[in-house]
């Protein structure tokens, strides 16, 4: 018996090295030639799910390019590639936030005055917003400025060559975008009860059982490659509240973003391009059906009665900033309206516009004032961060790096407006 095993087994190795072999051959001239102009790449090949598969360079790259001098004639995959094989993937992939990464980064006005190494070198904004699946349109104006590479978002997660699952379900493989200036969810998790556990749990100092949610168990249930969230990265939704106080204060938000206008309150162009890439869910029912999702979510660990009033505290902490925030602005809009400072030239209006960012544009920055610059760090960093920390459980970036920031801000603003107006009194006379 043992040895009709051994026999059976012998057979199955043998047969299996000739497998294994004739996939070698297959692919011989490209794996043994990058295995001396490339090894680790090819190494990382080889430890994919794709090696087992035979799924070999050629079936990405073509076979176009055979040698040293043709590399130019290399394809290099896009997204439908990948749905040749992971079509389930790819068609959730498409409906989901991921996919608006780099449209949504081309349709900021501060893009275009931004060197373009910050676009198409993966550093700098180009190095996060490359999510999405590019049009014909965007391929083209990438080739015509000469980029050849970044055509590609499923290896964002499961990185090039080993295209690992576990890779993608670790959070660190969020960490590269999900962090710093405006959305430090990875630090807000990594130290919060939530991320603390996860991290003593892989040190071996909690038993296997023990539970601890990472960004894919609450952004990416089941593996869906559909991701969105309520309230979105702005912070902003319709239909408006309905608390009076908090609904003027998000019309004031609006306006500095761009999407109503500052002076008639009607809706802009810039409307069609927050619709256009999903930038904010824009009735009740799609803002109600995330929110829904997560609390089936958050249920699994906790009592559902705790999750709602938890996410509901969100909800109010979130109006709360918004009561700042918008005296700020209106701080600033009168420096603007009493010609205190002057309107910068891209600017539509003579009020601040939010989505010019820091206008970090090089020489370019002259046209904003040091009040407005303020005005866009309480926006963009420390309101963020009081409403996105507290819905990450995180206490001291709610705090200290949120909501006492922006208190900061709002005294800063007031004092900076004084200043200014009393400088302008003096240059008068
Ligand atoms: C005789 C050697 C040789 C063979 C065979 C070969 N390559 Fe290459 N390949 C190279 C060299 C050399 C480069 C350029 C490396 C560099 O830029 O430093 C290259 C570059 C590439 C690039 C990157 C191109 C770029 O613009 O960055 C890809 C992709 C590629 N090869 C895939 C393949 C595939 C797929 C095959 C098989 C169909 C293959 N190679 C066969 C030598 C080879
Ligand atoms: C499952 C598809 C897939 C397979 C198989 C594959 N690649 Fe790639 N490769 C990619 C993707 C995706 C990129 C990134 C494309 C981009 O940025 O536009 C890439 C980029 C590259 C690059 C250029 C970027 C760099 O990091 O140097 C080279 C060279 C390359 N691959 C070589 C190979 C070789 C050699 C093999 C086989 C050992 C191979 N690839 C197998 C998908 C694949
Ligand atoms: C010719 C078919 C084919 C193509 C093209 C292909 N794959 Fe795969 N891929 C497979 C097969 C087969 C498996 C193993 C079974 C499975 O998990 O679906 C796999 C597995 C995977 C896995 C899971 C690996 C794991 O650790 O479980 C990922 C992630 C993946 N592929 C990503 C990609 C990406 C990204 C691309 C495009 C750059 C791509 N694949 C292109 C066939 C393909
Ligand atoms: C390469 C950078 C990058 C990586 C890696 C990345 N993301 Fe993102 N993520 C983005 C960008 C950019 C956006 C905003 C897309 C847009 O413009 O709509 C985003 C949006 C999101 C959103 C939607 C927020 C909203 O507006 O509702 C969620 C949730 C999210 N990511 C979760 C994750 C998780 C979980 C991971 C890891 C498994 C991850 N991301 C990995 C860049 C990245
Ligand atoms: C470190 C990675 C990173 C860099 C650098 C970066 N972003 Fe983002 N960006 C993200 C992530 C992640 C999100 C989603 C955040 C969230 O939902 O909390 C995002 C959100 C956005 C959004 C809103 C998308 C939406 O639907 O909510 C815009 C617009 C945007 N970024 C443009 C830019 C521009 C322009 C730059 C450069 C000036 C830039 N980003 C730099 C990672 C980055
Ligand atoms: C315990 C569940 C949970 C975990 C773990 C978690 N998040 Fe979230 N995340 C939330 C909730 C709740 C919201 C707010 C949803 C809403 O708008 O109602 C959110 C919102 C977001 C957003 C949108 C903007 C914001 O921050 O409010 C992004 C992007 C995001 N999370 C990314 C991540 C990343 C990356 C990780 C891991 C480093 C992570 N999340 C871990 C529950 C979680
Ligand atoms: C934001 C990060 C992220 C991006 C971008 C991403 N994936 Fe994934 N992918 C994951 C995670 C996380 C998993 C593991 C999900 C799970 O099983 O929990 C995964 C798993 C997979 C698997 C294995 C499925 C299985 O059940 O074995 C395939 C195949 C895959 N992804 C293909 C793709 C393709 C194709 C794209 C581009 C259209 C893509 N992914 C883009 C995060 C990502
Ligand atoms: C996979 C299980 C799991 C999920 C899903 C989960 N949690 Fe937790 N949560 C825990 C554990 C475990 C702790 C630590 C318990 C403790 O502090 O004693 C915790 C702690 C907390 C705390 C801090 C409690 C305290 O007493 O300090 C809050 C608040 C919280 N979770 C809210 C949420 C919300 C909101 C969601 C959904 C967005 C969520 N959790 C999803 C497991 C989970």
């Amino acid at each position: 018996m043992l040895t009709f095993l051994r026999a059976t087994l012998i057979l199955f190795t043998l047969l299996l090295s000739l497998t294994v072999t004739l996939a070698f051959a297959d692919e011989e001239a490209c794996v043994t030639c990058h295995r001396t102009i490339s090894p680790g790449q090819v190494a990382d090949w080889e430890v994919s799910l794709h090696f087992e598969m035979g799924v070999s360079c050629s079936i990405c790259h073509g076979e176009d390019h055979k040698q040293a001098n043709d590399t130019d004639l290399a394809s290099f995959p896009d997204e439908a590639l990948c749905a040749e094989c992971h079509q389930e993937k790819y068609d959730q992939f498409s409906k989901g936030k991921h996919n608006y990464g780099w449209t949504s980064m081309n349709a900021m006005p501060i893009t275009h005055v931004e060197p373009d190494e910050l676009m198409e070198g993966g550093r700098g904004c180009g190095g996060c917003h490359n999510m999405g699946i590019k049009s014909e349109a965007q391929k083209k104006e990438q080739r015509d400025k000469g980029y050849r590479y970044q055509n590609n978002s499923c290896d964002e997660c499961h990185t090039r060559h080993s295209f690992s699952k576990k890779e993608a379900r670790d959070p660190r493989a969020c960490q590269q975008c999900h962090m710093g200036y405006d959305h430090p969810q990875w630090e807000m998790w990594s130290s919060s009860k939530h991320g603390s556990r996860w991290l003593t749990k892989q040190a071996g100092n909690l038993p296997e059982g023990a539970q601890a949610p990472a960004c894919v168990d609450c952004h990416m249930p089941e593996g869906n490659h559909e991701n969105r969230t309520a309230w979105g990265f702005l912070g902003v939704r319709l239909p408006l509240p309905e608390d009076p106080q908090w609904k003027a204060d998000q019309i004031t938000i609006l306006k500095a973003l761009g999407v109503l206008n500052p002076e008639t309150g009607a809706p802009t162009a810039r409307l069609d391009a927050v619709k256009a890439v999903d930038l904010a869910r824009l009735d009740q029912e799609s803002w109600q059906k995330e929110r829904d999702k997560m609390i089936d979510i958050c249920s699994k660990c906790h009592s559902r009665t705790y999750v709602e009033e938890q996410l509901a505290m969100g909800d109010s902490m979130m109006q709360k900033a918004d009561r700042l925030m918008a005296d700020a602005i209106e701080i600033v809009v009168a420096l603007y309206k009493d010609g205190i400072i002057e309107k910068p030239k891209d600017y539509s209006f003579a009020y601040p516009d939010f989505l010019y960012f820091m206008r970090t544009g090089g020489s370019d920055i002259n046209g904003m004032s040091h009040v407005d610059q303020v005005l866009f760090q309480m926006y963009m960093k420390h309101r963020m961060r009081t409403y996105q920390a507290f819905f990450h459980v995180n206490p001291d970036y709610a705090y200290w790096y949120g909501w006492a920031m922006m208190t900061k801000d709002l005294a800063e603003i007031k004092e900076l407006a004084e200043t200014l107006r009393a400088v302008k009194k003096v240059e008068m006379h």
